[in-house]
């Protein structure tokens, strides 16, 4: 069974063996990660800090990064914005998803996100934001099957694709 978890000590070498697959194909590049190994605790004061409107810059929201684990294994990455700003209702949402290379097409993209709306129910989220590319077909598929009812296809400047901007409603 797969469950979503904030970063722990627990799970550090498995959360660097995921980052350098995803470095791999070009994704997470801002972790560095031999920083990572000589420093994780630097990390895990990161992630906090970021959750906390007084240590984040005006610019940005509370956000909360979460690992999806499944066995002993890191499946992938979700981030949870706790509010929109500007950037974030046109384009970006309140969630944003990542499954492991070797572990795609294996149903985590439907699970990550599932998991991750319960989370945003947690924070007391009611209508959360999921937007993705319009020919990320698998990211499509993933947003529809969790509810995502769409609202619309927007520019995004230097871009020739569109965003998808659905909306799924997370109250009980
Ligand atoms: C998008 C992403 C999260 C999907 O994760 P996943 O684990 O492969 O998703 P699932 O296994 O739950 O698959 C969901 C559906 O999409 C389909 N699918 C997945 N990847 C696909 C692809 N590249 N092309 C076409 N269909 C795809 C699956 O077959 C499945 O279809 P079904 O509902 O008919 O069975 C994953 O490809 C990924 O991390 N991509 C890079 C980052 C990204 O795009 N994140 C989302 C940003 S909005």
């Amino acid at each position: 069974m797969s469950f979503l978890i904030e970063p722990t000590t627990q799970y550090k070498e498995q959360i660097i063996a995921a980052v350098q697959e995803f470095q791999g194909e070009g994704r997470l590049l801002d972790y560095d990660v031999q920083q990572l190994h000589r420093n994780f605790a630097n990390y895990l004061r990161r992630m906090q800090n970021q959750k906390d409107r007084r240590r984040i810059s005006p610019d940005t929201v509370p956000t909360t990064d979460f690992w999806l684990i499944d066995g002993n294994e890191v499946i992938g990455r979700l981030s949870l914005r706790h509010e929109l700003n500007d950037f974030l209702l046109k384009i970006a949402g309140h969630i944003g998803y990542v499954i492991r290379p070797s572990r795609r097409c294996q149903g985590y993209g439907k699970e990550i996100l599932r998991l991750g709306l319960e989370q945003a129910r947690a924070i007391g989220l009611t209508r959360v934001l999921v937007t993705c590319d319009e020919n990320n077909i698998g990211s499509k598929k993933v947003i529809e099957s969790n509810g995502g009812c769409f609202e619309n296809a927007v520019v995004v400047n230097g871009s020739s694709v569109k965003k998808l901007r659905y909306w799924i409603d997370v109250v009980k």
